[in-house]
């Protein structure tokens, strides 16, 4: 088996390599303090059609593979982790919504093309008070009126919500039935009763724009309807699958970004009359934490070539998702404590990126729903 990037998604890998550091760096931890999210330099990036990299040409993508997209969501986490979940929410789960579903390609195109350039931007509205890790407990509810549905309710931790054009709603048509009734609509920024509420703030991906958002007597359009009654449920799932792909990208270069910090910090910082990755024992836990990035980014890229390829994706996505945002964590952690007090200051980065990497354990599926995913594969 080979998961080694060819060179069409290396080119893609160095694009947002170069966009990371030259645009996202100089102004990280500003940005970090004042919770401001780039949007020019988002809509600049988006300039490449990346956002849309991964979905075919005749719904309004690049026509471009899932590996070139994890390579760049893990190329800005590097820098910036709150961008990297800003461009996976964008790309796989808006963008995901919109390309498995059943509606025409017309449709799709007229909900995908606009995000594939960064032109709009999109989110996804699943979660609700109600229903975290127990999706099917909605209870936004969609109303038929003519040729129009009628939206009720609220959800909450809508990444991008506060700033996106375009939102998938997920609900349902008929809440006797449950996930067998769920349907889901594209409501658009400014349909009357559809407002956004305040921008949450947050222990880490500080940059990240998060909100609420509820629903009141909006009326949508039949055919801003994406999945039909019965099939919302099953389109939420699959596109999640995608979606933790790229939180499992986005972990897995917040660990790397973390861990490149720690090395070239340990060469440099000299203790006892040598520098401190002298110290075996320091060495020996850079070792472990090598290894482990290895490990998560072979399971990470087996999971985007399954995408990719066509084959089953939901266990190597989920098992991707629990090892790299695990990974995060822990590579994020010991970085702080390779560089001691000075890894606890601002200036070195990776207090943040220890902020950061936490909410990649929880959000598109805490680590323990992953668990669930994995271990009811096991013994089906
Ligand atoms: N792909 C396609 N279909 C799937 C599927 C998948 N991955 N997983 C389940 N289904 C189907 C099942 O086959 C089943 O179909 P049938 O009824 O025809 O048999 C149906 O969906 C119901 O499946 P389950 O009985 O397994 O459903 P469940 O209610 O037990 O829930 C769960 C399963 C895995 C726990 C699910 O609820 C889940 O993933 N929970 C976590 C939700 C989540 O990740 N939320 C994150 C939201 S986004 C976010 O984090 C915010 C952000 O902006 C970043």
């Amino acid at each position: 088996m080979n998961f080694e990037p060819n060179e069409s998604q290396l080119q893609t890998q160095t694009i947002a390599r170069e966009f990371a550091e030259k645009d996202l760096l100089p102004t990280i931890r500003e940005r970090d303090a004042s919770r401001a999210f780039p949007l020019d330099l988002f809509r600049k990036f988006g300039k490449t059609g990346i956002y849309g990299l991964p979905y075919a040409t005749e719904i309004g993508g690049l026509g471009g593979s899932y590996l070139a997209y994890v390579l760049a969501v893990e190329e800005v986490s590097k820098v910036d982790g709150a961008f990297g979940i800003a461009f996976s929410v964008d790309t796989s789960l808006y963008g995901g919504s919109i390309a498995n579903s059943s509606a025409p390609d017309a449709i799709k195109k007229k909900f995908l093309a606009p995000i594939t350039y960064g032109e709009k931007i999109g989110s996804f509205g699943l979660t609700e008070h109600s229903a975290g890790s127990d999706a099917a407990g909605q209870r936004t509810v969609a109303v038929k009126d003519g040729d129009s549905y009628i939206l009720n309710g609220s959800k909450c931790f809508n990444t991008n919500g506060p700033m996106a054009d375009y939102t998938v709603i997920y609900c349902l048509t008929d809440p006797e039935l449950g996930t067998k009734g769920m349907a889901a609509f594209v409501v658009e920024k400014g349909t009357p009763g559809f407002t956004v509420g305040q921008v949450e703030d947050k222990m880490g991906i500080r940059t990240a724009q998060v909100s609420d958002m509820h629903l009141t007597n909006v009326r949508v359009p039949v055919e801003n309807m994406i999945a039909k009654p019965g099939e919302g449920f099953k389109l939420a799932m699959k596109t999640l699958d995608g979606g933790r792909i790229g939180v499992a990208a986005q972990g897995l270069g917040i660990a790397k970004g973390a861990f490149e910090i720690a090395r070239k910090y340990m060469m440099e910082r000299q203790q006892f009359g040598k520098p401190i990755c002298k110290q075996q024992y320091l060495a020996f836990k850079m070792a472990e934490l090598q290894t482990k990035i290895q490990a998560a980014e072979l399971l990470l890229y087996k999971a985007a070539m399954a995408k990719e390829e066509g084959k089953p994706y939901t266990v190597p996505a989920a098992m991707a998702k629990l090892t790299c945002t695990n990974v995060a964590m822990e590579v994020t952690s010991e970085a702080v404590q390779m560089l001691g007090g000075n890894g606890y200051m601002k200036g070195y980065h990776v207090e943040r990126m220890m902020r950061d990497a936490k909410i990649t354990q929880i959000y598109e599926g805490t680590n323990e729903i992953q668990k669930l995913v994995i271990s009811g594969q096991l013994f089906r």
